[in-house]
């Protein structure tokens, strides 16, 4: 029996303790969670997506437990980049964990705008990495045009953006499409240096008493036990045609989970929903990743990324 395994990973250059993250948007600005997890034992945090003005949101009702998920519709909610920098950043300094910042813009200019304020103080930080999110279903009215949905509008903003930080990049990918393969590869060849996948799936949920939609928003995204068959299908596709890490989430609520999505060809993962019902989720997937490999005389996590027999 082997006494120890490496569980450490390498993610666009960047060498993380563990493979396991936390995604975005279930995680706050992380300090919301450190009165109850040591957030030193995380691979890496992934913060709250960031825009560059505050955003208040979407009306309420925003969460609605669905059938094994949740269907959210926050809407960005978020403080903005400014105030993020200032506020929240430097009482991360102190912990000895990578900072990934979810990026969220209207425009081309302002993921540039934002992207560029996040590289000057990057270093000074600890920001080892920006996760551009191109598919978030929230923020559509505003005439978003949802560049994840479209290889040549990913293309555009993968590139243009690329020209503009020396950060490494991280796109996050949406599932709301007919083919994700052709998407990851625009994104590859845009430049990215990793990918995350999935975003949340649009749905929405009826209350037939009042014959009204449950969420204020109508539609949400979800999230959950219920989208995990279809990331892990995703990631497994998108594993076959690029050479870039990923970083799969879907539906992660313990540690099989996480090991299945490695199995697919995910280099790291991350843990969404399942922080909003147990703050201890990512340190016990951690735990229980390691015991898997323990028991299975795994000496380096890295010999299981994509081994699926098939
Ligand atoms: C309440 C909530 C807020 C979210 N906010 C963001 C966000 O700001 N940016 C983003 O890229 N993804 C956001 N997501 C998507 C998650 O990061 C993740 O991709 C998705 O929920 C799938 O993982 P899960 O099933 O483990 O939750 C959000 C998800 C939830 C449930």
């Amino acid at each position: 029996m082997i006494s120890q395994t490496k569980l450490a990973v390498e993610i666009a250059g960047i060498k993380l303790k563990n493979p396991v993250m936390t995604a975005s948007g279930t995680f706050g600005y992380g300090l919301e969670f450190s009165p109850f997890i040591d957030l030193n034992r995380l691979g890496a945090m992934v913060l709250k997506g960031i825009t560059l003005r505050p955003r208040p949101g979407n009306s309420t009702p925003r969460i609605i437990e669905t059938s094994s998920g949740i269907l959210n519709a926050i809407g960005l909610q978020n403080i903005g980049v400014e105030a993020l920098i200032k506020e929240k950043l430097p009482s991360l300094k102190k912990f000895n964990t990578p900072i990934i910042i979810n990026v969220s813009g209207n425009t081309i200019e302002e993921y540039i705008e934002i992207c560029q304020k996040l590289e000057e103080v990057s270093k000074d930080l600890k920001v080892v990495a920006l996760e551009i999110n191109i598919s978030c279903p929230n923020i559509l009215k505003e005439g978003n045009p949802l560049w994840g949905k479209d290889a040549k509008a990913t293309y555009q903003l993968v590139s243009r953006i690329r020209k503009n930080t020396s950060l490494p990049l991280i796109i996050k990918l949406t599932p709301n499409v007919t083919d994700i393969q052709e998407i990851a590869q625009s994104a590859e060849e845009a430049g990215a240096d990793a990918l995350s996948l999935i975003n949340t799936l649009v749905g929405m949920a009826v209350d037939i008493d009042l014959r009204k939609p449950k969420l204020g928003n109508i539609s949400g995204g979800l999230s959950g036990p219920a989208i995990k068959p279809i990331a892990l299908w995703m990631v497994w596709q998108v594993f076959q045609k690029v050479k870039i890490p990923i970083i799969g989430m879907g539906g992660i609520m313990n540690a099989r989970d996480a090991l299945e999505f490695m199995l697919v060809g995910a280099r790291a993962i991350s843990v969404g929903t399942a922080n909003l019902i147990n703050p201890n989720s990512a340190l016990e997937i951690i735990e229980g990743i390691e015991d898997f490999c323990l028991k299975n005389e795994i000496k380096d996590i890295n010999e299981l990324v994509g081994t699926l027999k098939v």
